[in-house]
């Protein structure tokens, strides 16, 4: 079953048409993806809030409300009868206009969104993944949740061939990211990951594990670390809004905690599951 539907800001003349749209050209735009369980929205304010500010640090002037945009997705939840595990995808493109580095600033934001079943990865989450380390060569705005995804791609398609499930981001010495996900370790019970700044997307799931991690107890530290630090882990894992929390127990064919998902990150995916049931 596919769910699929277009979601369309009508005040913009045929806006899935336009050849000139400045997502397709430079990649001009920002998105989300939100999760949907049984139907209902989860994080969605979080969500929305990261939106906003995505939009704001590019100068993309929506040409609707919060309250719109919320009405819209609701809608296109309704329209579609979605009652399943899901996700919505929602981008907005700064708008089009004949190919011109230099944007206009009465430019109109395109937007479109879809909603699509979308299970959640249980086995993956009780076996954990393999992943490989991968170069960090994004942009230094890592924070803005912009459509330039082209490292994220090349790292995670040559993970893919690796037959690994996800790729484990370094910048120099440090540990950043997953090309779609957050990392944390765990060294001596607490909790690490790479600080909330231009280096990293700070995940919305990244922000719920926090702080379900202080509702266990669980100390938590945003500070860097590098692949010895990973190596020498009792625990890994990856967060985000697809992935939910995926033990990591193998980087490039070396084994983490014997290569057994551990007692920290069940805690969390239990505090997790229990908090959407
Ligand atoms: N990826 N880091 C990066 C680079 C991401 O692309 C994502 C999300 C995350 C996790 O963020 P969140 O917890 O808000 O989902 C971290 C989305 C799901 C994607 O591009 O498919």
């Amino acid at each position: 079953l596919l769910l699929e539907n277009r979601l369309i800001d009508t005040r913009v003349e045929q806006p899935s048409a336009s050849l000139h749209d400045r997502a397709s050209q430079f990649g001009d735009g920002v998105y989300e993806v939100i999760r949907l369980y049984q139907g209902t929205f989860h994080l969605l304010e979080p969500h929305l809030a990261r939106l906003y500010r995505s939009m704001e640090e590019l100068e993309i002037r929506p040409a609707f409300t919060k309250a719109e945009l919320i009405h819209w997705l609701y809608e296109l939840v309704t329209q579609n009868e979605c009652k399943e595990d899901a996700i919505v995808y929602l981008q907005i493109s700064r708008g089009a206009q004949i190919r011109n580095h230099v944007y206009a600033d009465n430019l109109t934001p395109i937007v479109y969104a879809y909603v699509a079943e979308k299970e959640r990865p249980v086995t993956l989450m009780q076996n954990g993944i393999h992943a490989c380390i991968e170069q960090d060569i994004r942009w230094l705005r890592c924070d803005i949740k912009s459509l330039n995804l082209l490292p994220n791609v090349l790292a995670r398609t040559n993970a893919e061939r690796k037959n690994c499930q996800e790729a484990l981001l370094v910048r120099g010495n440090t540990v950043t990211e997953g090309s779609q996900s957050n990392f944390f370790l765990v060294k001596q019970g607490t909790l690490y990951t790479h600080p909330a700044n231009h280096l990293i997307l700070n995940g919305i799931v990244r922000q719920y594990v926090c702080s379900l991690a202080s509702g266990l107890g669980i100390p938590v530290r945003e500070e860097m670390f590098s692949i010895k630090d990973v190596l020498l882990a009792e625990e890994a894992f990856f967060t985000g809004t697809t992935f939910e929390i995926l033990p990591m127990t193998h980087l490039d064919g070396a084994a983490i905690n014997g290569g057994v998902v551990g007692s920290v990150t069940t805690a969390l995916q239990k505090a997790f599951q229990d908090s959407i049931a």
